[in-house]
This record gives C-alpha cells, structure tokens and sequence, in this order.
C-alpha cells in the first residue's frame, strides 16, 4: 500500500479525546488579543498593520509553525514551501498560523559540530513558544539535531505540538550500486585513495549521491530520530519515511496543519503523550532499526526532560534480546526510500507489536496500536523489514561497554561492525587529539598494523569541542593498501549515523 494513504489525520469524531474541551478564551494567545486593555490594543493594532484581519487573532486559536529552513541547511531547502502547505492545513481547520523561524543546524556545514548547539535550540523553540502569543505548535525539522533540540524545547513548554518530518532523500546510485548519503564517502574515498577509482569518478559520486530535497536517506540519525518522533506519538503514522520530493509530502504538510488545530481544543499536550512506556516503545523502535549510536545520547535527553530517568543500561538491557530487523545501510542493504515502500514505520512497529505499549497516547488523539492497525510488510519487501526469525544481524544495534578505558561507559554498534573484530587483542596506537591524528594517521612510519586498536583522545563534549562526529577513525593508509576495510577504534567522539565499523564510542 502506498504509505501516504496511512498517513491520515483523524477528524475529530474519530479521535478517542474530547474535542472542543476548551474554548478561544482559554487558550493563552486570548492573554494578548482578548482583553480590553492598552497591551492587548497594541497586539491587536500590530498584527492589523501586516493585513490580518481583528477576527482572525480574536477568533481563531494561533499556531506557531517553528520552521528551521535556512539556505545553507540543505536538508531543509523545502521546508518554506512545505510551510506554506501546512499553513493551508491550519486555516482550513480554523485556526491562524504565524511562521517563526529558528536557528538551522544542517549537520554537514555547521562547525565544530551540531551537537555543540542542540540545547541552544531546545531553548530556543522553547522561549520562542513561550515569548509569543502561540496556543500550539507545528514543529519543522529532520536533519540529526533538529529533532531532538526541538522535540526537548516543546516538551518543556508543554504546549500542544506536532512534528513535521523534513522527510528523507531519494536513493542515489552511482558505478551500478545504490549508494548511502554518508555511508558510501568514506568507503569511496578509500577507493580514491588505493587508487581503485579515479578523480573524475569522485567528482561524479558528490552529484549522484544526494539527488533530492531531505536528509540523509541511511537508517543515520536523522531517520532514527524522526522514527523516535514518531513511535513516542509526536508525527501522523508513517509521516516519518515519506520522501521529501514524494507527492505525499506535501499533503502529509497540510494534514499536520489541519491536525495541530483539533489538538488544540483537546488540550492533547506532550505531557499527556510521554510515560515511561512511550519511552519503552522508543528504545524497542530504535533497536529494531538498527538505529544510529547517536540515538542512545538525544533519546535519554528526550527522556530526562519529560521526566522519565531513562539510563544507557537500560537501553543495553533491551538491546540484548532485540535484533536488528531493518535492513537499511550503514548496517544493510536498502535505503530510506526503500524502507518507506515496504511500510515504514507502521509495518515495523506491527513486527515488534508484542515489544510495545500499544495504548501510548498520540497526536492523532488515538493509541499508537488503533494508529497501526492494519499495517503490514508490503508484498515483495520481506527482505527491507524482516521478520523477527531473520534478523538482518546476529549482534545487536548497540552494546554498552566498560572497562578500565571507560569505568562510566562507552558504546558500540556491533550490527555495523565486523563481527570477527568483536572479540580483540591488540597493541594500542593513540593519538592524544584530532591534529595529532591528521599529523600521524597517514605516515609510513606509524607503528601500525591490522592488529592495532586506534585510540583517540580529547574529542568528547569538551575535547571537540562540543562532542564531534569523528569516532569513526580513517584507516591508515598504508593498511588501506592492502585492503583493510576495518579495524578497531575508540575514542570518546560520536560517529555519524550513516558510518559503519568496529568503533568504540563515547567513551566516558
Ligand atoms: Fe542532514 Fe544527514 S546531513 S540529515
């Protein structure tokens, strides 16, 4: 089935709430426009003069649309137009809509790393919903940190939010392959530098590897996260893998709009979505995606924020009896696209029925299983999302390690390493700094060899600074030669989403 038909609103006889519990002036947006004071004279007046019409503000409830496009954010150059469809969903319903723009962290340009500024956001969207007269929000992002940072500035602020999910970008392919966004660079520039392919063809894998609007088409942060959004009941069903330059995309954007207006008057806030089960749900769903390493650090701030203590060992407790069933790269074979046509997340939530709280409240009003009723594999694509006898790795989508490296922790995702490096004795070659390692890495002279276990240090939340992406260590050149694709590594850094490889990582 084609998932945009899934992706349905309810209207508001078949949502399970109340609706129309409260009325215009209830909502905190009547605190500026409905009194008969000089303040309220002013608000009213200034809105007046960009043409908004006194009824519009005193009649209908206002919805912040937090929109996080920015020119240089790539994975979010279509969310002014997408806005502009979620706009027409929210007049529609009767509610008004004022655009507001954040800060856009696109996790390639931003230095020295997103991670530096996702609780900037999360207080941003949360003083933004604070500071003006908004009784809900619409919340646009997807690439990595967008989703967690304003996930967090909602929850805080605990007014009636929705999710918009940028959407994920079309599969690319290159040489006869299909190739990841992030997954396939590294692999290709190790290719470069053996001389495997020439300087042309890299110039050619750039254009072919990102060939649309959205983020990063892997299982990466960007679709794990959105998939949390989803699972903890923040986005419409399936809303999480449509394409972003998918048709349905658009209408999935007018229905947010419509929906965050029923919301509203059912007073449906994140506080009343997330409990200790949701987050139950979240860390089965991520497990079951073979989500990224990045998951484990946003989905316990996610937690902590709405109150519920969340820690890495429990993650690790779940992680030991949950396989990896999605078979998307850095650990599989397939692409966002892909995983979107075999159902998304609503088929995969139904081959994990019996790991979920299915009475988890959601923005449609309806429990996460009436959400997923009637969701199935589509035919043909047993092999995108398998079932759990046929897990696409026999190891786990994270293990949390510890030792005399790392007596707080450390973190691995063994369904993307080589499993026959699982198990490892060898000498330590380390590098006291990202310089140093750029210094060294490359030189003939490093004492290195397929047994070596690369160490890198002061590259944490503090070392970074701010927590980069740079655990996954580059292969010595001169072992790259030879044709060594893996090899041990740790570090206290994080490591994209859509990188693979035996990488222990933040180590604590
Ligand atoms: Fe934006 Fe990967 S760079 S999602």
């Amino acid at each position: 089935p084609a998932m945009a038909d899934t992706c349905l609103a309810p209207t508001d006889q078949e949502t399970t709430l109340n609706p129309r519990r409260l009325t215009r002036q209830d909502l905190r947006s009547w605190r500026w426009f409905g009194p008969g004071d000089t303040r309220a004279f002013s608000h009213r007046s200034r809105l007046q003069q960009v043409g908004v019409r006194r009824e519009e503000v005193m009649d209908r409830p206002i919805v912040a649309i937090i929109n996080t496009w920015s020119d240089i954010s790539t994975c979010h150059a279509h969310l002014r137009e997408r806005a502009a469809n979620v706009r027409r969903g929210i007049l529609a319903a009767g509610g008004f809509p004022l655009e507001i723009p954040a800060m856009s962290l696109g996790e390639v340009m931003v230095k020295p790393t997103t991670m530096f500024y996702r609780n900037f956001l999360a207080m941003e969207c949360e003083e933004l919903l604070r500071s003006h007269p908004v009784d809900a929000a619409v919340l646009m992002g997807g690439c990595d940190k967008t989703t967690p940072g304003l996930l967090m500035g909602a929850i805080s602020m605990d007014i009636p939010a929705i999710y918009f999910p940028a959407g994920p970008q079309l599969n690319g392919h290159f040489m006869g392959q299909k190739v990841g966004v992030g997954t396939h660079t590294r692999k290709f520039y190790d290719e470069l530098r053996s001389g495997k392919i020439t300087e042309r063809d890299w110039i050619a894998l750039a254009a072919a590897m990102c060939r649309s609007h959205g983020t990063c088409n892997t299982m990466g942060t960007a679709s794990t996260m959105t998939a949390i959004a989803e699972v903890l009941g923040f986005c419409l069903p399936g809303a999480s893998s449509i394409p972003a330059d998918d048709s349905a995309h658009p209408r999935m954007a007018v229905e947010v709009g419509e929906r965050i207006v029923g919301m509203i008057w059912e007073d449906l806030r994140p506080s009343r979505l997330l409990t200790e089960a949701s987050f139950a749900n979240a860390a089965a769903t991520y497990l079951a995606l073979g989500g990224s390493t990045n998951c484990a650090v946003h989905l316990i701030a996610m937690a902590r924020r709405a109150g519920v203590a969340l820690t890495l060992d429990d993650l690790d407790r779940r992680a030991r009896d949950l396989r990896v069933l999605v078979n998307l790269m850095p650990s599989g074979d397939y692409l966002m696209e892909d995983f979107h046509r075999a159902g998304g997340l609503p088929a995969l939530l139904d081959r994990i029925r019996d790991r979920l709280a299915l009475d988890a409240l959601t923005v449609t009003g309806r429990s996460l299983g009436e959400n997923i009723a009637g969701a199935a594999v589509a035919e043909g694509c047993e092999d995108i999302i398998r079932p759990a006898q046929r897990p696409i790795s026999e190891h786990g989508a994270l293990a949390v390690l510890r030792g005399n490296l790392a007596p707080d922790g450390a973190v691995i995702k063994p369904a993307a390493a080589d499993p026959r490096l699982l198990r490892h004795t060898g000498p330590a070659v380390v590098f006291e700094d990202m310089p140093d390692m750029m210094r060294r890495i490359d030189d003939p002279a490093l004492p290195v060899d397929e047994r070596s276990v690369l160490v890198l240090k002061n590259a944490g939340p503090l070392g970074g600074p701010g927590f980069p992406e740079w655990g996954n260590l580059p292969i010595p050149k001169k072992l790259r030669a030879r044709g060594l694709r893996d090899m041990v590594r740790i570090s206290d850094a994080r490591m994209s989403g859509t990188s693979y490889g035996t990488c222990v990582l933040h180590v604590a």
